[in-house]
């Protein structure tokens, strides 16, 4: 340390219980510019330091399958934009967030990514980057848009195998995988078969059954588990590793684990609502269960369980919120079609960005299903490395930028809307206990939570060009699906 003046650090961080995805360790960290610049024990002071005694430190989350401001084709409105939707990403413990640039049909991705850099544009308390979801694959988009837009640092795309403004048939999926294989992008599947919910749907209809609960009868596991099936399948055929979104249940575990058994790199994403909510929830009184629906829907306890055993076993590869925000309310939201609107045209999605990490770390941690470098696994590393971030987040390393969390965990809290910082009028968690809530938010150095007080800035997020994913451009024979 010789040489070097007394405020060597814009901050330190002293005494951090440090976990990354692989170690657990005391140090102190010292900051400056925004990023690690050293680990080490009794660093010199820095301008401003920070006492995390007892507490653990984790990498920042990275929260990648989040909705903010998405356009929607049925006249809903999302309630959070990306100033509401970061703020309260940050209060929960989440550094890095990755919406989706959607494109409509018959119109242009670039164009949809320039849009959706306007909504983000000055808004944004934490860092962004962008998947696309392609909706068109025509030749445009895979001979000309695709190529240009991964190569400028949008190398993750999401097609969907269901929903009629946005699903493409298995060849366009084939053609969609191969242009990501050879350009170097990740693609996520949403794998419900369309036909079948379409067919289930009308049956439920024609019988008179409307409410909330027959989301749930509509979109069976068997839809998920034959879909789940199918992507897999049109991934081999095109040779392209894929991670499969918001996994709900054993069946479409079991698919991803035969997958992985023949060595295909084939990832998967589950999200808290397929371990916290079930079809109870959507048997709520009166049309209350709408709070709860969402594609996949919850399901039983059982498949609850399999979930868990996935993320304890190395099945699932990250756990994202799927933050998909209407308020329940509101003409525009839940209650698009009245209060007692028909199941089928329920806008589909729930709040989950600020929950998603304190939800983890209080039932996973905590009560011990997993330990606290799988939690970081999951919640930050492997998102990072799955869409090309890393190590610049997803990590605590000198050189990687300052997007820490400082966690209280003793304190119990209960969770209440009004407390939380979205935008949306409910939160399906509420009155539900966590034993776990970040104290400390610094993105990139700054403190934008701490105490209970949002400290953030709209505009201090920066959009992030992300790198071609090292398991994308690794030759898929020998990928593994772990990272
Ligand atoms: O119900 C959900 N998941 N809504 C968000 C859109 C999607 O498919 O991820
Ligand atoms: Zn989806
Ligand atoms: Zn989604």
């Amino acid at each position: 340390m010789t040489g070097i003046s007394q405020h060597s650090f814009d901050t330190v961080i002293r005494n951090a219980h440090i976990a990354t995805a692989a170690d657990t360790y005391t140090a102190d960290i010292g900051i400056s510019g925004g990023v690690i610049v050293a680990i080490g024990r009794d660093l010199f002071d820095g301008r401003e330091v920070i006492d995390a005694r007892g507490r653990f430190v984790t990498p920042g989350g990275v929260d990648a399958h989040v909705h903010l401001d998405q356009p929607t084709s049925d006249g809903s409105k999302m309630a959070d934009d990306f100033l509401t939707g970061t703020r309260s990403a940050a209060c929960g413990g989440t550094t890095t967030v990755i919406p989706f640039a959607l494109q409509f049909k018959g119109c242009s991705l670039r164009t949809a990514v320039e849009e959706y850099h306007v909504r983000a544009a000055g808004k944004a308390s934490i860092d962004y980057a962008f998947h696309l979801i392609v909706s068109d694959p025509n030749e445009a988009v895979l001979k000309d848009e695709l190529p240009e837009l991964i190569a400028n640092g949008y190398t993750s795309i999401k097609v969907y195998m269901t929903y009629d403004d946005m699903k493409l048939d298995d060849r366009q999926i084939i053609d969609v995988l191969a242009c990501a294989r050879i350009h170097g992008a990740m693609t996520m599947i949403h794998a419900e078969n369309s036909d079948c919910i379409g067919w289930l749907t009308e049956r439920l209809l024609a019988a008179g059954l409307t409410a909330p609960k027959y989301h749930g009868e509509s979109r069976p596991m068997m839809v998920e588990r034959e879909a789940t099936h199918r992507a897999i399948a049109l991934a081999e055929v095109s040779e392209a590793p894929i991670l499969i979104v918001h996994v709900s249940g054993r069946e479409a575990i079991e698919q991803i684990h035969w997958a992985r058994g023949r060595g295909l790199p084939v990832f998967a994403e589950t999200c808290p609502q397929y371990l916290f909510l079930s079809e109870d929830d959507l048997s709520l009184d009166g049309f209350a269960g709408a709070k709860c629906i969402c594609s996949p829907p919850p399901r039983d306890k059982a498949n609850q369980q399999a979930v868990w055993t996935g993320l304890q076993n190395g099945l699932f590869t990250i756990v994202s919120s799927d933050h998909a925000p209407f308020n329940y309310d509101d003409p525009n939201g839940k209650m698009l079609h009245g209060a007692n609107g028909s199941f089928h045209q329920v806008p589909n999605g729930i709040p989950g960005l600020e929950t998603r990490l304190p939800l983890l770390f209080s039932e996973g941690v905590l009560a011990g299903r997993i330990d606290i470098n799988r939690f970081v696994q999951l919640t930050s590393t492997n998102a990072a490395k799955l869409y090309g971030l890393y190590p610049r987040k997803g990590t605590i390393a000198v050189g990687s930028d300052a997007d820490l969390v400082i966690w209280d965990t003793g304190n119990a809290r209960t969770i209440r809307n009004e407390e939380l910082h979205h935008a949306a009028d409910y939160t399906p968690y509420e009155g539900r206990e966590v034993r776990a809530w970040p104290a400390i938010t610094l993105s990139r150095g700054t403190v934008v939570w701490a105490d209970g007080e949002f400290y953030g800035r709209a505009g201090h997020g920066q959009f992030l060009r992300c790198e071609r994913p090292a398991v994308v451009i690794s030759h898929p024979k020998t990928a593994v699906a772990t990272i």
